[in-house]
């Protein structure tokens, strides 16, 4: 069995059985719900680890009292999307349609709902429920709800369907999981920020970046490349630990002052005890105790990237110096929105190739490779 993993994953919170037909029955505390299935829009279709992704068409339940519609205008393109659908997380609940980096435009909205009007510009990121009772929930931590969090795409929602997420022309949400787009910031460029963007501003934050912070970003992809800019935001001094010096004069326009290629043995002997905070976005297995040797005392080696393989260390590249190897997965609703707004108010926006929906496996192959700068993402109206 894959690893699960249920900040940013296809994890099944609450269980349930998943019939032939790829729907499921709910089960846990949920319980199974009758549900109306009012609307049939577009949407790209994965049907197997290996098939290339198709257009089909999805069912949306009926907008409930506390629902949003959303017509979906851009869909960004992360790599957890690939990594779910290519099973390198467990089982795939196919077919499945992914994409959890939504920026859309309210169409309706719920009776009683009071935070958005039909027109909004709204995004929604990698979760659309949470129980809302435990103390995670409670504590304004829904990301690490501790009944699992509802995934965008991939999960058990309540009325036993599985969520089927972004490359679809428009979602039905609980609008406590909507989040107000700030009109400073480039309408396709919002896309990104709803998963890239929360999943590197959360662990800046809670570790503490800042002024007289040495921070460094692994890897200079989607997740990468929003590390830096927010970083550097932020005020902290960022390094990027790039393969090669391929990329090094976008990493130093995003506000690196410096840059390393890690395929160079001298770069870990030149940056030995350096940093306060190393943020990991690489989507594979790396040489952890390599990367811990570059912390300072008391730093921290945060991943966020989420290789399919264990990862191992020895601990004695934790023990000398106090260092701690941390996880982070996605962050919560309220970050997500302090993140936007802080977003709008630095000028900060991902630098994104805008593609049609019949490029898809196109852009799924030149992420694989590395060959993104920096994000995906698709324009919707080439759906419809
Ligand atoms: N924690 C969470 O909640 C969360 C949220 C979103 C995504 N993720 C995970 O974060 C990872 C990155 O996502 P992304 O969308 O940013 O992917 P991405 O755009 O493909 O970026 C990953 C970067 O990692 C580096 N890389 C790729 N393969 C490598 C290898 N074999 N060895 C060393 N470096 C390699 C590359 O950077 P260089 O070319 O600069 O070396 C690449 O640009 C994925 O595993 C994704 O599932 C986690
Ligand atoms: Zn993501
Ligand atoms: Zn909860």
């Amino acid at each position: 069995m894959g690893t699960r993993f249920s900040g940013d994953s296809s994890a099944l919170p609450g269980g349930g059985a998943i019939r032939g037909d790829g729907s499921m029955t709910a089960s846990g505390g949920m319980g199974a719900v009758e549900r109306k299935q009012t609307m049939r829009v577009s949407a790209i279709r994965a049907t197997s680890s290996t098939d290339p992704l198709i257009r089909g068409s999805i069912e949306r339940r009926e907008t409930g009292p506390h629902d949003v519609l959303i017509k979906i205008v851009w869909a960004g393109v992360c790599h957890s999307d690939i990594h779910t659908v290519h099973g390198d997380w467990g089982t795939v609940p196919f077919p499945l349609t992914v994409g959890h980096e939504i920026a859309g435009i309210v169409q309706e909205t719920g009776s009683d709902v009071t935070r958005f009007a039909v027109g909004d510009r709204v995004g929604v990121g990698t979760m659309v429920n949470s129980c809302g009772e435990c103390t995670n929930c409670k504590a304004g931590l829904e990301q690490y709800c501790l009944k699992g969090n509802t995934q965008t795409y991939g999960s058990l929602d309540r009325d036993g369907t599985i969520t089927q997420g972004g490359y679809s022309t428009h979602i039905v949400v609980d609008e406590h999981f909507v989040l107000r787009l700030p009109k400073q910031i480039p309408f396709e460029a919002a896309a990104p920020l709803l998963c890239a963007g929360i999943t590197t501003y959360s662990p800046l934050r809670h570790w503490g970046a800042g002024p007289g912070k040495k921070v460094a970003i692994v890897g200079l992809g989607g997740l990468g490349h929003m590390g830096v800019k927010l970083a550097a935001a932020m005020g902290a001094e960022v390094t990027v630990l790039s393969r090669t010096l391929k990329k090094k004069d976008d990493g130093l326009r995003f506000g690196a002052s410096h840059y390393y290629a890690t395929s160079d043995p001298e770069t870990f002997n030149q940056l030995a005890g350096t940093f306060d905070l190393i943020v990991n976005t690489v989507s594979a297995e790396l040489d952890v105790d390599g990367y811990l040797s570059m912390l300072a005392q008391d730093g921290t080696l945060v991943n966020v990237g989420a290789p399919s393989k264990p990862m191992s260390l020895h601990v004695q590249s934790l023990l000398g110096a106090r260092r701690a190897y941390a996880g982070s997965a996605t962050g919560s609703i309220a970050e997500t929105q302090e993140m936007l707004d802080f977003c709008a108010e630095h000028g900060v926006a991902p630098q994104v190739e805008v593609i049609a929906a019949d490029q898809i496996n196109e852009a799924w192959k030149r992420v694989l490779s590395s060959d993104v700068r920096y994000r995906f993402v698709i324009d919707m109206s080439t759906l419809s």
